[in-house]
């Protein structure tokens, strides 16, 4: 039975049973903890928990999951592929255990012919959770299984939950004995023997943290009972197929058999290429998957794995020895497959493939820049007897050939080495941290990061500004080009160092604060403000008045209103990113951001652009929580603490012990954020995306005005309408219609008067034939046709002119006209000025000169032109000159 069929009569059996049938939620998971779906509950967790009200009591799905935590298995046993399907029936506070067990066991016993799975009941067992009497008796009542084919196991088998703090509750499975050959007797642990191909989870409790599959607390009930159950799609097909394992069911085995004519190895020689072959066809499915729900790759959470996957499938192929661009011919191999149950991909498949392609392209580019260096790597670590490849040359295969530390211990591992991963990681910690503290001395405008070194002995910059807008202080020194200065006078541009400042130094996207700082006698403009080493603040300022010097007492003063649309524009940027995230998915994450009073724009990881109606729909969903008023606060905890919490952080940043988690409508968004906010979303006022446009492969960017200035955006939007609909007599709505309505008769009048206008020129021809001047026996047409001629219709008059010219004498025929400013010329002769060697091309580049420009063709036509206008006269008499030059000379 093909899997789609069976897809298909499960989602019929359900339905014809009153379930609701829901599509599948997209791969991507919308809860942060997890980068995938890997349940077919996972989108029903909310009517689960109480959250919300189930639109439906029962409901039926086939979902789309992903695991990739046993990645390294795939291939090598049966039942390990990264990309799967779960048939799913769901009953929320309605039906529970005992209709639960009569519907999956009525379903898979049931004969083929009979719309059902048709199992053989002999071989069939049943696991139930150790204490769960109920569902024992259940199991002999309903499907008169004898107690000798029910087993009792314990939590770790039969208690199931998402693996996160959650709903979970005790489950029972139908298993298979697959005979002995796959195993011992009553050997339930192994797994391939007894092979669990149904789970009916009784969804009953609420669990919290905790490790393993057994080592978290159940910390009460669920408001109802509920039926969760899952049947692995891929399983049911290779017992239904009468195949061995995953890889060879109708879905996935034909991407071997391309595989196997691509490389001309065998499969199922029972060789290690067997475990590639299954590898190559298993990523080859994920990847389109993935790609077909918008997961692009990249170098952080989804869109790494992705990557991995891809990278995988083509180092597979290349292991098989084939070196070509690989997915170009699979990939549309495994889309002939999935289509028939996700017709979509067909559609999406122009999308799907550029970005698999473009990936493919990278990598080889990658592979073919470092393997020499990982080759001579590997050979110098087997020749001095180590065993493991130094961090230093992983480092470099990575900084250098973009080789991802996983592909190089996979690699190395084929080489039997391992990689001393830590002396890695420490070397990519330094390199960041380098980097962080280069771009913060370059931003400051020193290299040189002694003087300010210097004043950071003295203490670190207390930051007020998060309490206040003006804060008494005392200045601690001041830095002149760099240097530690005592003194600086009026005109003067310095940096101030302060003991406590309320100015906002640029990080995290935000720019600096303005405003003053006055003291005694003396007033600094504040033009910026930076932290060019960790701790401190340093202000460059304009001594406006007075002489400023070390120890001053001052007032530090950020402008109020400045402030306050700063604070709009940073918590607009979390706004917006959110909206992105809930429209787009979780993928759609910010690869960085900038903002000032008033506007902002954000960079986020996404592939293709965004339509009209999705632009839209993220603007609305900004402004609805904008319009909520939602509360904004900070608090401070430690990394993991904000990770548990779902906190966004910025991937390759380094964090503080403690981070400052900053929330908008509590989990709503939460991200990890330095700088200042409103303190309600209201606040931020009018939110309106003015652009989203591309910023490199893979990475968009979306940029929108807040507060005042989005109304005033608004406010030239409007007067321009106005202004359009005055002069063009239409009202707002009628715009777009007249417009194109106007462009259409403008093509069609310029259409006509090119038309006339050629018509017009070549009227011209025979008047022109009959009069030419005889220079030394040659007949010569040279003329200016009027202005706006262009070069095809110059051409035309020159061939007509010439074809009405008497062939028994030489003749040369020059017409010259200046379109848009610039001179053309077209130089036609007949055959007799050729045999007294005359050549269009050099009297062309005659002409071509005198128009400050160049010319050229053949013997009997040539062309040119130029900048010069005013040369046009001359270089017609200078062809003259040239012709009687040749003819005499
Ligand atoms: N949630 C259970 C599982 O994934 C049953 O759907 O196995």
């Amino acid at each position: 039975m093909e899997t789609s069929e069976i897809r298909r009569r499960f989602l019929q059996y359900f339905e014809d049973r009153g379930h609701t049938v829901v599509p599948s939620a997209p791969l991507p998971s919308p809860d942060p903890n997890l980068l995938f779906n890997v349940a077919g509950m996972a989108q029903f967790v909310p009517y689960f928990v109480g959250q919300q009200t189930p639109p439906y009591p029962r409901a039926t799905s086939v979902q789309k999951c992903v695991r990739t935590l046993d990645i390294e298995e795939v291939g090598k046993t049966t039942r390990h592929g990264t990309f799967f399907q779960m048939n799913g029936n769901f009953s929320f506070g309605d039906y529970f255990k005992e209709d639960a067990v009569k519907f999956a066991w009525e379903l898979v016993t049931k004969p083929q012919n009979e719309g059902g799975y048709g199992f053989d009941e002999s071989v069939l067992y049943a696991s139930v959770y150790y204490e769960d009497d109920e569902a024992i008796d259940i199991w002999k009542r309903v499907a008169g299984l004898p107690d000798d084919r029910i087993v009792r196991l314990g939590m770790k088998d039969n208690f199931w939950s998402m693996g996160i703090p959650g709903p979970c509750g005790p489950c029972s499975e139908i298993l298979i004995d697959r005979g002995p050959e796959f195993g011992a007797d009553r050997d339930w642990e192994a797994g391939d023997r007894y092979l669990e191909f149904w789970n009916l989870v009784f969804m009953q409790n609420i669990r919290g943290e905790g490790g393993g599959k057994d080592g978290y607390p159940i910390l009460g009930e669920l408001p109802k009972k509920n039926i969760d159950t899952g049947l692995g799609l891929e399983r049911v097909a290779y017992l239904l197929q009468g195949v061995d394992n995953m890889y060879e069911i109708d879905e996935i085995y034909p991407v071997i058999e391309k595989a196997t004519e691509l490389t001309g190895r065998k499969y199922g020689a029972e060789h290690e290429d067997d475990v590639r072959f299954r590898v190559v066809a298993d990523h080859v499915r994920s990847a389109l998957m993935l790609i077909g729900d918008g997961v692009t790759p990249g170098n952080e959470q989804g869109g790494y794995v992705l990557r991995r996957l891809l990278r995988r499938a083509i180092r597979s192929m290349r292991l098989l020895g084939y070196e070509d661009p690989s997915l170009v011919e699979l990939l549309p191999v495994s889309l002939e497959q999935m289509k028939k149950s996700y017709p979509e991909l067909v559609t999406d498949f122009g999308r799907i493939s550029q970005v698999a392609y473009a990936e493919e392209e990278a990598f080889r580019r990658t592979l073919t820049a470092g393997t020499t260096i990982f080759d001579v790597a590997v050979r110098d670590t087997k020749a001095s007897g180590a065993h493991q490849l130094e961090g230093a040359k992983a480092f470099q295969l990575h900084d250098t050939y973009g080789f991802p530390i996983d592909l190089t211990i996979e690699m190395a591992a084929e080489q039997g080495l391992n990689v001393d991963t830590e002396g890695f990681r420490s070397l990519m910690k330094e390199q960041r941290e380098r980097a962080k503290a280069d771009a913060r001395a370059k931003k400051a405008g020193h290299a040189d990061t002694s003087g300010y070194r210097e004043l950071r002995e003295k203490g670190v910059t207390e930051f007020t500004g998060y309490q206040e807008l003006s804060s008494d202080s005392q200045v601690r020194g001041l830095l002149r080009e760099g240097a530690v200065a005592p003194f600086a006078e009026q005109g003067e541009t310095v940096e101030v160092v302060l003991e406590k400042t309320p100015f906002y130094a640029e990080s995290g996207g935000q720019i600096a604060d303005e405003g003053l700082i006055l003291g005694d006698g003396l007033k600094l403009k504040v033009l910026d403000v930076q932290r060019p080493v960790k701790g401190l603040i340093v202000h460059k300022v304009e001594v406006v008045e007075g002489v400023l010097r070390a120890g001053d007492d001052v007032h530090a003063a950020v402008d109020h209103e400045w402030r306050v649309s700063a604070c709009q524009a940073h918590s607009g940027t979390h706004v917006v990113h959110a909206a992105l995230r809930q429209v787009l998915g979780p993928n759609a994450l910010q690869s960085g951001s900038y903002n000032k009073p008033g506007y902002l724009r954000l960079d986020f990881a996404w592939s293709s652009a965004l339509d009209p109606a999705t632009r839209s729909e993220i603007e609305e969903v900004a402004n609805l929580a904008v319009r909520k008023d939602l509360p904004v606060s900070a608090q401070y905890m430690t990394l993991p603490e904000a990770r548990d919490w779902g906190a966004l952080a910025l991937f390759g940043e380094t964090y503080d012990e403690q981070v400052r988690v900053v929330e908008i409508g509590g989990p709503w968004s939460r991200e990890l954020c330095g700088g200042t906010h409103v303190k309600h979303s209201s606040q931020v006022g009018a939110l309106t995306v003015t652009g989203e446009s591309s910023v490199g492969a893979g990475v968009r960017r979306i940029e929108a005005f807040v507060g005042m200035e989005a109304l005033h955006y608004l406010g030239r939007e409007r007067a321009l309408v106005r202004l359009l609909s005055e002069n063009l007599k239409a009202r707002p709505e009628e715009l777009p219609a007249k417009v194109a309505d106007l462009a259409e008769r403008l093509r069609v009048a310029e259409k006509e008067l090119e038309r006339m206008r050629a018509a017009q020129v070549l009227e011209a021809a025979a008047e022109l034939a009959k009069d030419p001047k005889d220079v030394f026996g040659v007949q010569y047409v040279g003329h200016r046709a009027p202005d706006g001629v262009n070069g095809g219709d110059l051409r035309k008059l020159a061939l007509d002119v010439r074809g009405r010219m008497p062939s028994d004498k030489p003749a040369v025929v020059a017409v010259l006209s200046v379109n848009d400013g610039k001179p053309g010329v077209v130089i036609a002769l007949n055959d007799l000025a050729r045999e007294w060697r005359l050549k269009a091309g050099d009297l062309v580049r005659i002409a071509a000169e005198k128009l400050g420009g160049r010319g050229g063709g053949k013997d009997d036509v040539a062309q040119g032109g130029g900048t010069d206008a005013a040369g046009a006269d001359d270089a017609l008499s200078a062809v003259e000159h040239a012709i009687g030059h040749q003819v005499t000379g």
